[in-house]
């Protein structure tokens, strides 16, 4: 019998991953459960990508322990990967195809059978306004790009969804839409994962989120609905009503007065 998960869909503890001296993730130790829209944020370059890479199996750990639905994770995982949709950073796409083709290839390897592949893939290029070009991938526009790179990643209806930065550079309309599928994705008790630098959509998207500092070091994490709510946020005796005055209160504000700009 497959194990569901009682309290979280993804359990971390402890991970560290090292790019040879580089640390870039030190010890991070966090759960998120069933049904969340998580929010991952941090500044550049504190970890966040590489915290994403080693949860699909993209990046082998250097240490720590990773549960996804219940389950112990790991590289090998086939069966679990299976359950699982990322959307990376870098977008993971084969340049050399057509949009049809690169689905129909993602398609195959999460086991989905010919004709779901082909009804979903029409249905995903039809509703992402991707249908209809003669373009192959490289001959993409950025967002464009990135709307493929979101239809591989929920192809075969994940459990457990990651997402780096899935609206950079989609338009209004795309954004909006993506939106909306996630929000149906959660209320259905699926889980998305997901990194953003603009604050006001975690606000408006996220049920929870987690902060994190370089080197992948966890300083809050808590329930930001309320924020939604007209509520607010207490941290360190301060009274935070929006995201934004929080996450710069603990990852630092920068000022650097340049005369000449
Ligand atoms: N392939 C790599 N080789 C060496 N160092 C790397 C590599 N990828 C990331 N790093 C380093 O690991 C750290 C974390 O990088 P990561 O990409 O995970 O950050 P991030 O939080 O996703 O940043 P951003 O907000 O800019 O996307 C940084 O110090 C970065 O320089
Ligand atoms: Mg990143």
């Amino acid at each position: 019998m497959t194990p569901e998960p009682r309290d979280s869909a993804i359990r971390i503890s402890n991970l560290v991953k090292k790019y040879g001296d580089t640390v870039a993730v030190e010890d991070l130790s966090l759960s998120v459960r069933p049904g969340s829209m998580f929010g991952f944020l941090g500044p550049n370059g504190s970890g966040k990508s590489t915290t994403i890479g080693c949860l699909t199996g993209l990046l082998d750990p250097t240490a720590g322990h990773i549960e996804i639905l219940g389950r112990s994770f790991s590289t090998e995982s086939a069966d679990l990967k299976r359950r699982m949709g990322v959307m990376p950073e870098t977008l993971g796409l084969f340049d050399p195809l057509y949009a049809h083709e690169f689905l129909a290839f993602v398609g195959r390897m999460f086991g989905l059978d010919e004709a779901t592949t082909r009804r979903r893939a029409s249905e995903l290029l039809e509703a992402l306004d991707l249908s209809g070009t003669s373009k192959t991938l490289a001959e993409f526009s950025t967002g464009m790009r990135k709307r493929a790179a979101f239809a591989a990643a929920v192809i075969h209806s994940p459990d457990v969804l990651f997402l780096d930065e899935p609206f950079e550079s989609i338009d209004p309309a795309g954004a909006a839409l993506m939106k909306q599928w996630l929000r149906r994705f959660t209320d259905q008790g699926r889980t998305v994962f997901i990194t953003s630098h603009v604050l006001e959509t975690v606000e408006r998207l996220c049920h929870e989120v987690a902060i994190i500092t370089k080197p992948g070091k966890l300083v809050w994490q808590g329930d930001i609905t309320v924020l939604a709510n007209d509520g607010a946020i207490h941290c360190d005796g301060h009274e935070f009503r929006a995201l934004e005055p929080l996450f710069l209160h603990l990852t630092g504000e920068r000022y650097a007065d340049l005369n000449w700009l």
